[in-house]
């Protein structure tokens, strides 16, 4: 019993002090199908499926014909290989707290963006738009791995932002 509480006590200072990769853990599972990642890190960053729910995979990998302005349409096996890859790895799926976070804050709901999901617009609300498309280095707030150095791997902790040309941001 002692033992087991002892291991609590470890598990819940761990996860309330510290950053994700100081427990060794990602913030996201960062995209291990090479499909994806080539298909769909071509234009922009692979974005990591847990990024959004299934239902928005469902609804962004069904209409590649017409992507964001962008023709971005496969083949119809590739079209399902990355569809089954993107909604079995979806945020409601990917089992980490910040995909939890992400897949909470929709409530039921299937936005087009990563960007239009609330969890992520709260965490960004005080960045102004200048600091995506005023800055030449950034452009959009879709270019995640601009600011987040790490995003590649599936960090995105405040603690490791940079933003381009601003040498100043800091962390409180
Ligand atoms: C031909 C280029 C191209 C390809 C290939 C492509 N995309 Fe995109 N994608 C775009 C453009 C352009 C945008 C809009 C970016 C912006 O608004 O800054 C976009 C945006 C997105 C967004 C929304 C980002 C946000 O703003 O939240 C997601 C999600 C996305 N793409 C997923 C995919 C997936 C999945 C694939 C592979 C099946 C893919 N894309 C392949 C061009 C492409
Ligand atoms: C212009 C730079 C910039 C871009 C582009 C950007 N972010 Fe961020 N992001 C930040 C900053 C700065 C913070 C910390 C904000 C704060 O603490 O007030 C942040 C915070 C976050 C957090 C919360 C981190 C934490 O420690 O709580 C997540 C998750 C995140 N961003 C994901 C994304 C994703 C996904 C994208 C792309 C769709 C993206 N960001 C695009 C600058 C950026």
């Amino acid at each position: 019993m002692k033992r087991i509480l002892a291991l609590c006590c470890v598990a819940l200072f761990a996860s309330q002090s510290m950053p994700a990769q100081a427990r060794g853990g990602v913030d996201l599972p960062p995209v291990n199908n090479d499909l994806y990642g080539k298909e769909c890190g071509s234009c922009h960053f692979a974005y990591q499926p847990a990024l959004l729910p299934s239902a928005s995979w469902q609804k962004i990998i069904g209409s590649l014909n017409n992507h964001f302005g962008d023709n971005a349409s496969l083949s119809a096996p590739d079209t399902a290989a990355i569809l089954k890859y993107a909604t079995e790895n979806a945020a409601e799926k990917a089992g980490t707290p910040r995909a939890s976070k992400i897949a909470s804050s929709v409530s039921g709901a299937a936005p087009a963006r990563i960007t239009e999901v609330p969890y992520i617009v709260r965490k960004h609300r005080e960045l102004s738009p200048g600091a995506f498309k005023n800055n030449k280095d950034v452009k959009s707030f879709s270019n995640c791995k601009a600011c987040h150095t790490r995003a590649a791997e599936g960090f995105y902790d405040e603690g490791e932002v940079k933003i381009p040309g601003n040498k100043n941001w800091e962390n409180d």
